[in-house]
């Protein structure tokens, strides 16, 4: 018996376990390892109105404590998305959770009318990347602009909006609050943390850019906090991710208030990772008499 479903936003997952944006671009690299079908869903490669480059390299560094990339959104932009990413997504039984950014309220409110009758389930409206001058992190660091891309999304669309938020705030529930009071049917956190490494031998910052956005376990912490704090001061349901790299984390993350989880650094490590902890967190529901994945969400004690 599967005791992984859930229902998030009125939009059936097989399991909660989904690739995060940018991690397993289309699902492409992927499907000759297994079913992408064993998944919960896809959330794709952060998709602009119109194609981009990306930033300069070097743009992913490793890092002891995690990755740290300024990749700066490369994607074919939403037209290619539409005529040649999904249609080969829908044949995967999978959901499909389109994730976009925008340079301006109008282009995500373009970028959300574009996908209207699509057969996308759900949008994740990234208003967070680290690694964009414009839009995104102006976006997802102001309560008021947050707010009103948030509207002019959901004006926009067909599907639940769900919109990912950053870490690199002073409060993440005051964005949380005023995405929610604009209409957003959920929120996912965390996005990357900003940092830097040098190299000591050159002399220089190790990306190109600069600075860029640190995930994997090193952030895992900080996420948990988050995805706690913000399930504790909003109504809608939150999707958590930030160096879930196990089972046991996935576990945790939901604990602290997550229903959906994404899946991100950790593929990089291991492409199977998303199989193992859909396997891991059935095995723990099957031992603990736990029914459904559901209902340990936001289950963490007081103390
Ligand atoms: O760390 C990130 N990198 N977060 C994003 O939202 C986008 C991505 C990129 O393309 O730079």
């Amino acid at each position: 018996m599967n005791r992984l479903n859930v229902n998030f936003c009125g939009v059936d997952f097989k399991n909660p376990i989904v690739p995060a944006s940018g991690t397993y671009g289309y699902g492409r690299e992927y499907e000759c390892l297994y079913p992408l079908s064993t998944l919960g869903g896809i959330s794709v490669k952060g998709t602009t109105l119109h194609r981009r480059e990306g930033n300069p390299a070097p743009r992913v560094a490793e890092t002891p404590s995690g990755m740290l990339n300024s990749v700066g959104l490369q994607n074919g932009g939403v037209d290619k998305f539409l005529s040649y990413e999904l249609p080969n997504l829908v044949t995967k039984d999978t959901r499909i959770i389109a994730n976009i950014a925008g340079s301006t309220i109008e282009e995500c409110a373009e970028l959300a009318a574009k996908l209207k009758g699509s057969a996308v389930d759900m949008i994740e409206l990234n208003i967070s990347c680290p690694n964009v001058k414009q839009g995104g992190a102006a976006f997802g660091t102001d309560c008021t602009i947050a707010g009103q891309v948030t509207k002019a999304v959901k004006d926009n669309s067909d599907k639940p909006v769900m919109v990912k938020l950053s870490p690199n705030v002073t409060s993440i529930t005051d964005i949380a609050k005023s995405v929610e009071a604009n209409g957003a049917d959920a929120v996912s956190l965390i996005n990357t943390l900003l940092g830097m490494r040098i190299d000591i031998n050159t002399g220089r910052p190790v990306l190109r850019n600069n600075v860029g956005g640190l995930s994997g376990p090193a952030v895992f912490p900080v996420a948990v906090r988050m995805v706690w704090q913000v399930a504790n001061a909003v109504n809608i349901p939150v999707c958590g991710m930030g160096g879930v790299s196990t089972w046991e984390d996935a576990i945790e993350i939901m604990m602290a208030g997550a229903s959906l989880v994404q899946v991100g650094a950790a593929i990089f490590a291991d492409p199977y990772a998303p199989v193992k902890i859909i396997d891991g967190m059935q095995k723990f529901c099957e031992d603990n008499g736990i029914n459904n994945i559901s209902e340990i969400v936001g289950t963490v004690k007081p103390w």
